[in-house]
């Protein structure tokens, strides 16, 4: 059994998480402490995080899930989205890349691919995101997925 906790973030690992979220290249916007769940290893380093985003058009959005590699694997950011799942009551939003939607689906997320059942913020992101992968050389797309909350959670 790995050695590792979940916590409610502190004040103190605000840093940590902020490093960790650079680290693996993912949204560093929105990062407020005081919204995540965090995974802490024995010696009380930050291996993983995770948090759930409000934004402005009341939509709430499943973010900033990273683990550190050398606890990859291992089951953190299914516990942590577990943890998440069970303090927030769907619907849940997420956006990542399209190689990332079979990670989401067993915790009950499916891709939307119609624009116009998405929260605004969604929707403004599925469109700059498109943009931006027409006018540049990165080849990957963006998934937006919902949790609706109907489906068995795994
Ligand atoms: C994606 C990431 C968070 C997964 O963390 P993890 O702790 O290794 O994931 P878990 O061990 O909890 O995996 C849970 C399940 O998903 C599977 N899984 C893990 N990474 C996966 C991936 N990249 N693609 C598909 N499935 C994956 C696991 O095999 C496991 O399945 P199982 O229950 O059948 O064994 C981690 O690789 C990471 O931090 N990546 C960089 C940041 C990132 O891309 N975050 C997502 C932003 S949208």
């Amino acid at each position: 059994m790995a050695d590792y906790h979940l916590q409610a973030a502190t004040a103190e690992q605000e840093t940590a998480v902020k490093s960790l979220i650079r680290a693996v290249h993912i949204n560093p916007l929105g990062v407020d402490w005081r919204r995540f769940v965090v995974a802490v290893d024995a010696h009380g380093a930050v291996i993983g995080c995770g948090q759930v985003k409000p934004h402005g058009d009341g939509s709430r959005e499943l973010a900033s899930i990273a683990v550190v590699p050398e606890w990859r694997r291992q089951g953190v950011a299914r516990a942590i989205i577990q943890r998440l799942q069970s303090e927030h009551a769907p619907p849940l939003w997420l956006t990542c890349v399209s190689t990332l939607t079979p990670f989401y689906a067993p915790f009950g997320f499916v891709e939307v691919r119609e624009t116009a059942v998405m929260p605004p913020y969604f929707r403004r992101v599925h469109r700059l995101f498109g943009l931006f992968a027409r006018f540049s050389s990165q080849t990957g797309t963006l998934a937006v997925m919902v949790w609706p909350g109907d489906t068995k959670n795994c």
